[in-house]
């Protein structure tokens, strides 16, 4: 069985080890979602760090599919002058990169305006994001599946090794295959068949854009964890279905912003059984498909990390806030040093990527205040 610093190959991408960084929103992207400087420099970090296979921030297709600020963008060519310097970057550290495509749907920064509402499956109210998306129409469906497979051949066109599909968390395609959001009774709602439809459609046209030897992931939720959200059956049904239609790794989340402390990003991992929450329902998935399965969600110690890998439970493993607050943490478990991640997940760095100069761990930096104050 696998270990962790054992090399797997995706369609053709050699990873050198097994661990991922799990797409990262930084709010280091310029305001029109152009990649800078400072994000090419967390990027190399990362790179340098020993991470296998980095994956981007999401980036937005369309400009009304922007979640959130400073969030980069592929919704045109102008993005790829500045991407190429990034991918060319974490090639020179020997490191792999995917960039990990998004429409945000309801989700979205855009203020629902009449000229300009946000995008849903069905006109349902969120009571989160306090809006009611406009339903889309076939057409609108039609020209974002064309939107997708436009931005994925950016992708390429930009050097990255892969690029990774955004069908969790609550955003557009995660929306299409929630019952509880996605209320259309024509063929893109009602059985999961049909709320699956999207995406299916997106996959078949990047697929067709990229071409067969460009590997193509997916984040997927195992599970919503809302009422009327996306169940483990119709989880396990997507995951089949574009196992059989060729995809190249699917990277099991789980959560959608409303299931608060069973959202994505969970709160309070203390101990050894809070780590990897997605383990019990990616297991299952994993016994079903053939393409392998990247694991994220609270995996923090070095131990777990083997338990997963060896056990068979996933073939790679993802994570997003460690590497916030530890960059070089996988370079360090390969020196030999195998301390758990000294993340505590808090949450704190969501609000710091808000702030002028991007995600930062706002733990680390008090602790090193307070060093500096005591010295
Ligand atoms: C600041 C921040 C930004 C995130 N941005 C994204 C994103 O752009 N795309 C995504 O799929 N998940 C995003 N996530 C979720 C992570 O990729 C990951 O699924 C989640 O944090 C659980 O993994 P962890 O316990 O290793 O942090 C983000 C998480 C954090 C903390
Ligand atoms: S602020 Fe730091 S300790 Fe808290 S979740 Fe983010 S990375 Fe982890």
């Amino acid at each position: 069985m696998a270990e962790l610093f054992d090399e797997i190959e995706i369609n053709g991408m050699v990873l050198k080890n097994r661990s991922v960084r799990s797409a990262t929103w930084t709010g280091m992207a310029g305001k029109d979602g152009r990649c800078t400087t400072r994000l090419i420099r967390l990027m190399d970090e990362l790179a340098r760090g020993d991470v296998g296979l980095i994956i981007t921030g999401f980036a937005y297709v369309m400009p009304n599919g922007q979640a959130l600020k400073n969030q980069l963008g592929i919704y045109n060519d102008a993005m790829i002058p500045d991407l190429l310097k990034l991918t060319k970057r974490v090639h020179a550290a020997n490191g792999k990169i995917a960039m990990q495509i998004v429409h945000a749907g309801v989700q979205s920064v855009v203020r629902q305006r009449r000229d300009a509402p946000t995008w849903g499956p069905s006109a349902v109210y969120d009571s989160l994001f306090r809006r009611t998306p406009k339903a889309m129409t076939q057409r609108e469906i039609k020209e974002t599946v064309h939107t997708f497979a436009r931005a994925a051949d950016r992708v390429k066109r930009a050097g990255f090794d892969a690029v990774e599909l955004h069908g969790a968390h609550g955003y557009l395609v995660s929306q299409f295959l929630s019952p509880a959001r996605n209320r259309r009774t024509d063929r893109y709602g009602g059985p999961i068949e049909n709320r699956a439809r999207f995406l299916f459609e997106i996959y078949r046209a990047v697929r067709k854009s990229v071409g067969r030897n460009f590997p193509v992931l997916i984040k997927l939720n195992t599970k919503d964890f809302v009422r009327g959200g996306l169940n483990q059956g119709d989880a396990l049904f997507v995951a089949k279905k574009l196992d059989e239609m060729g995809i190249d790794a699917i990277e099991m989340s789980g959560g959608v912003p409303a299931a608060g402390d069973l959202g994505p990003a969970r709160p309070k991992i203390r101990k050894a059984s809070d780590e990897a929450y997605f383990l019990p329902l990616a297991k299952k998935i994993k016994k079903k498909v053939s393409c392998p399965i990247i694991l994220v969600g609270g995996i923090r110690s070095y131990r777990a990390v083997n338990h997963i890998l060896k056990t068979g439970a996933a073939d790679l493993v993802s994570m997003s806030r460690p590497l916030i607050r530890e960059p070089g943490l996988i370079r360090q478990w390969k020196e030999g040093d195998r301390k758990k991640a000294k993340c505590i997940s808090c949450n704190q760095c969501f609000g710091a990527a808000r702030s002028p100069e991007g995600v930062y761990c706002v733990v680390e930096r008090l602790a090193k205040t307070r060093k500096k104050k005591q010295r």
